[in-house]
C-alpha cells in the first residue's frame, strides 16, 4: 500500500526512481510523483518536483514532455499512492514540500498514516506554514522543516528524527534537503522499508522488488529507526569516484543502533512477467512450481512425517497447546477458515479463525496454552500485526504463516512456517493462498501425528500431499476451457459460490477473487446457508458456482444444486474426476483429481481463480491492478 522508492549515490537517480515505482506500482497507482536534487554547478540543491494523476508511466510522459530539465541529479525520492487521506489530485500526490526558516527547502515520500495530523497542522498553520494539499503526509514535511535547524551538524537528520517523536501512527518515509545534496534519511514505524547498499550508493524501497536490480545486500529498517545516507559522484568529496559513506543508523530518540546486512532472497526473473500478459495468470501458472517449493524437504514420504524445521525449539508447547487463533484479513482469513477445519479434524485441537480487524479491538479472551497463527502473503498488514502483537502481550504463543523473508510478522513471531511461494505481485492473492492453505495443512499433520494420527494415517494424507503439484499441473491446463465457460456467463452481474465443510472457506475465496478483479458482485457462503434467505436472488440465468467434490457431503450438495437448478440457476460445478453424475445437473463443470477431504481446497480454489481471472480480462479491466485496490494493506 502505496510504494517508495530513494536514491543517493554516484548514479543518476531518475532511472533508479522510475524503475523503482514501475516494480512498486502494484502497491498502490493512483498517482505518483519524484523529487530530485541537483547537483549542477550553479544551481546545486535546487529540487525538481514532478507529480501526475495515475500511472507511474503518465508520470514517465510528463517529464519526458519537459525534456527531463532539473532531474539530472544524484538524490532522490519517489512514491506511488494508494490514497488515504485526500482525494486521488495531484496536489495530493507525493513528494511534499515544506520551507524552513532560513529557506531549506525539505521533499518527503510517506507511506502510512499519521494519525494526530489534524492537531499538528492546525499547530503548523498557525506557525505560518500554508498548506497546498488534504493529506496527513504534508503535515509531517511542513513538521520537518519547522524543527529544521542549519546550525545542527546533521540538521535534516536531527529534525527528522524530532519530528517522529511527535507523531503518532504508522510511516514509511524518505526525505531530502536541498540544503544537503549528498544527503538521503529514511524512517520507519509500521510500515516496511529497506535499505539496498549497491555500489557508491544506497537504494531505498518499500520492497526488495525496487532494490534487487542494483543490489542483494540490504537493512531491513525496525519500527523507530532513521537512517542517513550519505553519498555522491565523482568530485564530490575529493575523490575522483564514486562514493558512499556507511549508512548511520539511530532510533528517533538518536541512540546508535547497529544494523545487520541480510542478502535479498529475490531474484530478478521471479518479479518479471516473463511472458505471460498478467501477473496473476503468471502466478496461478506457476503453483505446481510454488506449491513443491513449499513441501520440499518438509513432507518425507518415505518416513510419513512432516519436518518444519522452524518448529524445533516449539514443538512441546505446540503438541500441548488448548487453543489456537488463525488470524489474517481478505484472503488469508479465508486459508485461516480452512486452517479451522484441519486443525479440528487432524489434530483434534480446538482452532478458531478470526479477521485479525475484529480480534484486536475485542478484549479476546487468551487462555493458558493459547497459539495465535498469523496468516499473511506481506507479513505487514496492519490489522493482522495488531491482532498478533494484542495476542502476544495477552501472553499468547505466537507462530507465523507468512510468505515474505524477513518482514514484520515473521520477526515479530516465536517461531513459524514461510510459505515459500516466490514473490506475489498481483494484487489479487491466488498462489499466497494455496501455499498458506499447504502450510496449515502440514501443521495440522505436524500437530495431529503427536497427539491423535496414526502414522499409517498420515502416511496415506502424505502420499497424496506429495501429489498435489500434479494435481494443480493438470488443472491449470484447463484455462481455455474455463474461460470459454465464463465468457458464457460473464456478463452476468450477481454470482453466488457455494460449498460445504473444507469447500466452504473456498466458496468464500472464489466470491472474493471474482469481486475484486472483476466487478461483478459475487457471494459466497456454506451451500446450506442458501435456503435461509439468499434462494431469493435466484432467478433465470443467474450463475451459481458450487464446490461439488466427492466427500461426505456430495449428496447434500447435490440436493442443493438441484434447488437452483429448479430456480432457474445457471450451475458451474468444480466437481471431482470422473464423476459423470454431475453432468446430469450442472451446465459446466471443472474437474480435479480425487483426493482426501482435507486436501480438497488445494485443487478445488484452482479453477476459481482461473474463472475470475478470466472474467476479469473478458470484462476489460486490468487484472493486477484493480480499481481501489493496492498489496499489502499497511494502514488499519
Ligand atoms: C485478496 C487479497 C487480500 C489479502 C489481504 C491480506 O486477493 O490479496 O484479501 O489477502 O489483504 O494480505 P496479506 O496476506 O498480505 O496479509
Amino acid at each position: 500500500m502505496c510504494g517508495i522508492v530513494a536514491y543517493v549515490g554516484g548514479g543518476r537517480a531518475l532511472p533508479v526512481l522510475l524503475e523503482g515505482l514501475k516494480r512498486l506500482e502494484y502497491r498502490g497507482y493512483d498517482s505518483a510523483g519524484v523529487a530530485v536534487t541537483s547537483l549542477n554547478e550553479g544551481d546545486v540543491g535546487a529540487t525538481s518536483v514532478c507529480r501526475a494523476v495515475g500511472r507511474v508511466s503518465v508520470l514517465e510522459d510528463r517529464l519526458d514532455a519537459g525534456g527531463g530539465d532539473g532531474f539530472d541529479g544524484h538524490l532522490g525520492i519517489a512514491h506511488t499512492r494508494w490514497a488515504t487521506h485526500g482525494k486521488v489530485t495531484e496536489a495530493n500526490a507525493h513528494p511534499h514540500q515544506g520551507t524552513a526558516e532560513g529557506g531549506a527547502n525539505i521533499a518527503l515520500v510517506h507511506n502510512g498514516t499519521i494519525e494526530n495530523y489534524a492537531a499538528l497542522r492546525k499547530l503548523l498553520e498557525k506557525k505560518g506554514h500554508a498548506f497546498t494539499s488534504e493529506t496527513d503526509t504534508e503535515v509531517l514535511a511542513k513538521l520537518v522543516a519547522e524543527l529544521y535547524d542549519p546550525d545542527n551538524e546533521h540538521a535534516l537528520e536531527t529534525a527528522v528524527q524530532s519530528a517522529l517523536r511527535e507523531v503518532t501512527g504508522a510511516y514509511a518515509i524518505a526525505v531530502t534537503c536541498d540544503a544537503e545534496p549528498f544527503t538521503l534519511v529514511a524512517a520507519r514505524k509500521g510500515s516496511p522499508l529497506i535499505v539496498g547498499i549497491a555500489d557508491g550508493g544506497y537504494v531505498v524501497a518499500s520492497d526488495g522488488s525496487a532494490i534487487v536490480s542494483h543490489t542483494s545486500r540490504a537493512v531491513t529498517l525496525d519500527d523507530y529507526q532513521v537512517v542517513r545516507l550519505s553519498a555522491g559522484p565523482a568530485n564530490t568529496s575529493g575523490s575522483d569516484k564514486a562514493w558512499a559513506a556507511p549508512l548511520h543508523t539511530t532510533t528517533i530518540d538518536n541512540v546508535k543502533v547497529t544494523h545487520e546486512v541480510t542478502e535479498l532472497e529475490l531474484e530478478l526473473e521471479q518479479i518479471e512477467l516473463g511472458g505471460y500478459e498478467h501477473f496473476m495468470l503468471k502466478e496461478i501458472m506457476e503453483q505446481p512450481d510454488s506449491v513443491r517449493t513449499c513441501l520440499r524437504g518438509r513432507v518425507d514420504t518415505r518416513d510419513g512425517r512432516i519436518v518444519l524445521g522452524g518448529l524445533n525449539a516449539l514443538s512441546r508447547e505446540l503438541v500441548r497447546a488448548k487453543r489456537f487463533i488463525l488470524t489474517g484479513q481478505g484472503t488469508a482469513y479465508h486459508a485461516g477458515l480452512i486452517g479451522e477445519y484441519l486443525f479440528e479434524d487432524l489434530a483434534k485441537v480446538p482452532a478458531r479463525a478470526v479477521y485479525a480487524s475484529e480480534f484486536r479491538y475485542r478484549n479476546p479472551i487468551i487462555e493458558d496454552g493459547s497459539v495465535i497463527v498469523p496468516i499473511s502473503q506481506s507479513g505487514e498488514t496492519a490489522d493482522t500485526l495488531a491482532a498478533l502483537q494484542e495476542a502476544k502481550d495477552r501472553g499468547a504463543l505466537s507462530l507465523g504463516c507468512v510468505n515474505v523473508v524477513g518482514s514484520t510478522m515473521a520477526r515479530e513471531t516465536d517461531a513459524g512456517v514461510y510459505l515459500r511461494v516466490g514473490p506475489e505481485i498481483g494484487v489479487a492473492s491466488t498462489k499466497a493462498f494455496v501455499g498458506q492453505v499447504a502450510v496449515l495443512t502440514m501443521l495440522a499433520l505436524y500437530m495431529g501425528r503427536r497427539r491423535v494420527l496414526a502414522h499409517s494415517s498420515v502416511e496415506d494424507f502424505l502420499t497424496h500431499l506429495d501429489r498435489v503439484p500434479d494435481h494443480i499441473a493438470a488443472i491449470v491446463q484447463q484455462s481455455d476451457e474455463i474461460k470459454q465457460r465464463t465468457a458464457d456467463v460473464v456478463d452476468r452481474e450477481n454470482w453466488l459460490f457455494l460449498g460445504r465443510g473444507y469447500n466452504y472457506p473456498v466458496a468464500l475465496e472464489g466470491a472474493l477473487k471474482l469481486k475484486e478483479i472483476s466487478y461483478i458482485h459475487a457471494e459466497g457462503m456454506p451451500a446450506a446457508e442458501m435456503k435461509h434467505g439468499p434462494i431469493a436472488l435466484i432467478d433465470e440465468g443467474m450463475p451459481v458456482v458450487f464446490i461439488a467434490t466427492r466427500g461426505s457431503q456430495y449428496d447434500k450438495v447435490v440436493s442443493n444444486i438441484e434447488e437452483v437448478k429448479a430456480r432457474g440457476g445457471r450451475i458451474l460445478a468444480v466437481a471431482t474426476e470422473g464423476d459423470t453424475d454431475i453432468e446430469r445437473y450442472a451446465d459446466a463443470v471443472f474437474p480435479v483429481p480425487d483426493v482426501p477431504e482435507p486436501l480438497q481446497p488445494l485443487l478445488t480454489v484452482i479453477p476459481l481463480q482461473l474463472l475470475s481471472y478470466h472474467a476479469a480480462v473478458l470484462r476489460g479491466h486490468d487484472v493486477d491492478k484493480p480499481r481501489n485496490l493496492a498489496k499489502s494493506v499497511t494502514v488499519e
